[in-house]
């Protein structure tokens, strides 16, 4: 298509005349948005290949971007000249960085990811672009040009950690220059089209304090969450994807104390620990002959070998759950992990099949005996249907009775209902049971309010 053809396909919508089936003002000015879209795409297609063509590439990456800037101004400046279409001034800027943005970034992506409120982006296939803000998914215009474009983007972020994603090995992990966490699945495997999903890096991660003023944790239980890190208890956080367990684990972290030898394995790291004294360590995936692969269970072996007061592992999904339990359980207690399950009682039996994954021989009893007697306490936590994230439920472990492990509730959120807004309703309370780990905290001079665990206790007192 030559642009006065493009410009003509942008016109015509507006030239339609009245008539009984003319469409409607809102439909005229989304088509007419639409076709105007389709134009700018095709004159970036054009302002790139003169840009190449007027620069050779190897020099592109050696020029500075106002240069590179000055040069596409140009471009646009004699392009527009020709065929004398109108930008304005802030169009005419859009259109330059949007230009930079694919030659020095990862084009329509770069928005996205310059844009703080965006948590999240999800790409599903060339034109289904979505973000989460706030905790809420919404669908934005973002778009590539077509399949190729935006696999050509997705090889720029792999190949920046040295991986390519091709048929033979569709699926791969990633990380930005700015540690946000990348996971691209192209065809075969992905079946409309290649799909992308960025959890982004947030340069200043949620505190404690942040977390107790959106409400996701009342001010008094995170009083007890803090007492509970102090006295070392070891802690799991539960939760689904996405519900915070990794931005938990973190804010948590700042309540250890700065003397200590702190060991985080990841694999992915993600974790933004405020201490000087922290040893961070990553998983590795095997190379393309498939040799070479360090898993985290290697790492939390390795781990105890180098002296840690604790150890914080990332996310725990499969045989390092015995490593980690036998380390809880060794010494290194105020350790600390995140497990995906939907209930206390659930990642009590995720643990246990976890177990179960690493090959050792051990029958299921004393699996769970195990587990009770290294984890002290389960934080559970959830991504409410309005995107709010809160802690659901803090319980303590208390032994094993029989066959099974016993738990006890110390704090919950109790869902009510909804609002006209779709807001859920509820509060937290306390179940009316003064937790045994109270005990140990007041040996270590650690003292709770008792009445923080009465059940008439207002624990969000405004
Ligand atoms: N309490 C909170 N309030 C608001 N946003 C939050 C809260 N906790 C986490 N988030 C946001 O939710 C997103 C997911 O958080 P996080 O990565 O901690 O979840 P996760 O459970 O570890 O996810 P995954 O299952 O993918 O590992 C992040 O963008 C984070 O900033
Ligand atoms: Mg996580």
């Amino acid at each position: 298509m030559t642009m006065w053809q493009i410009k003509k396909s942008v016109v015509e919508p507006d030239e339609a005349g009245p008539g009984a089936s003319s469409p409607s003002a809102e439909q005229r000015a989304a088509g007419k948005a639409l076709a105007r879209a389709d134009w700018l795409i095709d004159l970036k297609v054009q302002i790139h290949r003169q840009l190449i063509e007027r620069i050779n590439l190897a020099m592109l990456e050696k020029l500075p971007r106002e240069r590179i800037a000055t040069e596409i101004s140009q471009i646009v400046g004699d392009l527009l000249e020709q065929d004398r279409t109108a930008l304005n001034r802030a169009e005419r800027e859009t259109l330059v960085a949007d230009v930079l943005d694919e030659l020095l970034g990862l084009g329509p992506l770069e928005p996205l990811l310059k844009d703080e409120s965006v948590t999240d982006i999800l790409v599903n296939g060339h034109d289904v672009v979505f973000v989460e803000r706030r905790g809420l998914l919404e669908r934005v215009a973002t778009r590539f040009q077509d399949e190729k474009h935006l696999l050509r983007i997705i090889q720029k972020i792999v190949s920046a950690v040295g991986r390519r994603v091709d048929e033979s090995s569709p699926f791969v992990d990633a990380r930005l220059a700015d540690g946000s966490r990348v996971n691209a699945i192209v065809a075969p495997l992905a079946i409309d089209g290649s799909l992308l999903s960025i959890r982004k890096f947030s340069k200043i991660p949620i505190s404690m304090a942040n977390m107790i003023s959106y409400g996701s944790i009342p001010a008094k239980v995170a009083e007890v969450l803090q007492a509970i890190v102090e006295a070392r208890l070891n802690v799991i956080i539960s939760g689904g994807t996405g519900s915070g367990k990794t931005t938990l684990l973190n804010a948590l972290s700042s309540f250890i104390d700065e003397r200590e030898r702190i060991v985080t394995i990841e694999d992915s790291a993600e974790l933004q620990l405020q201490q000087d004294h922290v040893a961070r360590l990553e998983t590795r995936p095997a190379n393309i002959e498939g040799r070479g692969e360090v898993t985290q269970r290697d790492l939390v072996k390795n781990a105890l070998r180098m002296r840690p007061d604790r150890i914080i592992l990332g996310e725990c999904r499969s045989g390092e759950a015995f490593d980690m339990l036998q380390a809880m359980n060794t010494g290194h207690d105020g350790s600390m992990t995140t497990v995906h399950a939907n209930t206390p009682r659930d990642a009590l039996s995720r643990i246990e099949q976890m177990i179960g994954m690493s090959g050792i021989d051990i029958s299921p009893r004393s699996a769970r005996a195990q587990i009770a007697s290294a984890i002290n306490v389960v934080i559970q936590i959830g991504r409410l249907s309005d995107g709010r994230r809160k802690l659901l439920s803090l319980s303590e472990l208390t032994g094993m009775e029989g066959d099974t492990i016993t738990m006890q509730e110390i704090f919950r959120f109790h869902i009510t209902g909804r609002n006209e807004a779709g807001q859920v309703q509820g509060q937290f309370e306390a179940a009316g049971i003064r937790p045994k780990f109270a005990t140990n905290l007041q040996t270590q001079g650690i003292h709770l309010d008792p009445r923080l665990f009465d059940p008439r206790a207002d624990l969000e007192p405004t």
